[in-house]
């Protein structure tokens, strides 16, 4: 039986750090309060050379170098982001060329801050569906180019980055013990909008927009939608919190994370957190929280991980998965 397992992964972030001391100098905020209501303390912004695709491409080369690849073994790219170089073409198109890849295909997939975990459920339906045999799977975002910089309720949240990872057919017996992914429950409800959008677009004002948030509005359903993902994920794979080894969750605010993961009962300890370091890095969180655990040596092969994500739309999903 064919599973989705993961062979590499990778990131990379922008060059500029800038610390929530750098903020008080551009908004009327302080380091206490933003530590306070989100844990962040620092997040990384790119510079004017840096975008989605340089940085996407980045995390695939580490990903690639990481599972002893190159993109000649790669036949499909998919990325997701909401901060694309281009309306069109797609960026993952970019990316593959920039990779000298011009065999295979690639697709950009947008689901906001739930895009990499859309993502990882679409390429493992390729792999399971025959159609690849490895994917590469990033998740790149560039948010400070859609940030409002003078609307300090929204601009001290987000983070640029991108994480990847490389995935591979294997076969399995079919069972939880196998490495790969598991169990998948993807959500979305566009009754939610206004609650958080960006106010522009090619085919309704012909801008690119800002984002806009009711951040409270967006706090008060995430904890919910969240549980709700995860428990359908648990529940199809027969398991529960406590036999779970890491849950990787979207690295928002850490207060929506810590409350998520007590009402699921999963131990503080087994909690992957970077938002103190990124930020908000929409579909680029979960790779990078991802990433920085496999390089600290947290998340070995055979750990059991759960990863989820809630974001813009609504949209909100989790994927468990044997690593
Ligand atoms: N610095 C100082 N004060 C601030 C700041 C700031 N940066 N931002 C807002 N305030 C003030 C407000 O003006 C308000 O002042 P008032 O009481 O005088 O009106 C006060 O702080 C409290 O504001 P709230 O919005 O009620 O603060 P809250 O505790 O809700 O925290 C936050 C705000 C951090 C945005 C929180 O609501 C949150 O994290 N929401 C969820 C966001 C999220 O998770 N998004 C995930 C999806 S992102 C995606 O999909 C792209």
């Amino acid at each position: 039986m064919i599973r989705t397992v993961v062979r590499g992964i990778g990131k990379a972030l922008p060059r500029n750090k800038v610390t929530n001391a750098d903020l008080e100098k551009i908004v009327e905020t302080s380091d206490e309060w933003i530590v306070q209501r989100t844990g962040i303390k620092q997040r990384y912004i790119a510079e004017a050379d840096e975008t989605t695709a340089s940085l996407g491409e980045a995390a695939a080369r580490a990903a690639l170098d990481n599972a002893g690849l190159t993109s000649a073994d790669i036949d499909l790219i998919i990325l997701a982001t909401s901060t694309p170089n281009n309306t069109f073409p797609a960026t993952a198109v970019e990316i593959q060329q920039r990779l000298g890849m011009t065999h295979g295909f690639a697709f950009d997939l947008q689901a906001v801050c739930s895009g990499f975990v859309y993502a990882i459920n679409t390429a493992d339906l390729y792999i399971r569906g025959g159609q690849a045999k490895r994917v590469l799977l990033i998740g790149a975002e560039t948010f400070s180019r859609i940030i409002d910089w003078e609307d300090r309720t929204t601009c001290v949240l987000f983070g640029d980055g991108a994480g990847a990872l490389v995935l591979e057919a294997q076969e399995g017996e079919g069972t939880i013990a196998d490495r790969g992914i598991i169990a998948a429950s993807l959500r979305s409800d566009g009754s939610h909008k206004e609650k958080l959008y960006v106010d522009g677009g090619p085919s309704s004002t012909q801008t690119v927009g800002k984002l806009r948030m009711e951040g409270r509005e967006v706090f008060k359903h995430a904890v919910g939608m969240i549980t709700d993902v995860v428990e359908n994920a648990f529940a199809q794979a027969g398991v529960t919190g406590d036999d779970l080894d890491w849950f990787v969750p979207h690295q928002a605010n850490r207060r929506i994370i810590d409350a998520s993961a007590k009402k699921m009962e999963i131990a503080p300890e087994k909690v992957v957190i970077t938002v103190d370091q990124h930020g908000n890095t929409s579909a680029a969180s979960v790779p990078l929280a991802l990433s920085v655990a496999v390089e600290d040596g947290r998340i070995k092969p055979g750990d059991l991980v759960m990863l989820e994500a809630m974001g813009g739309g609504f949209t909100w999903g989790a994927v468990l998965l044997r690593w």
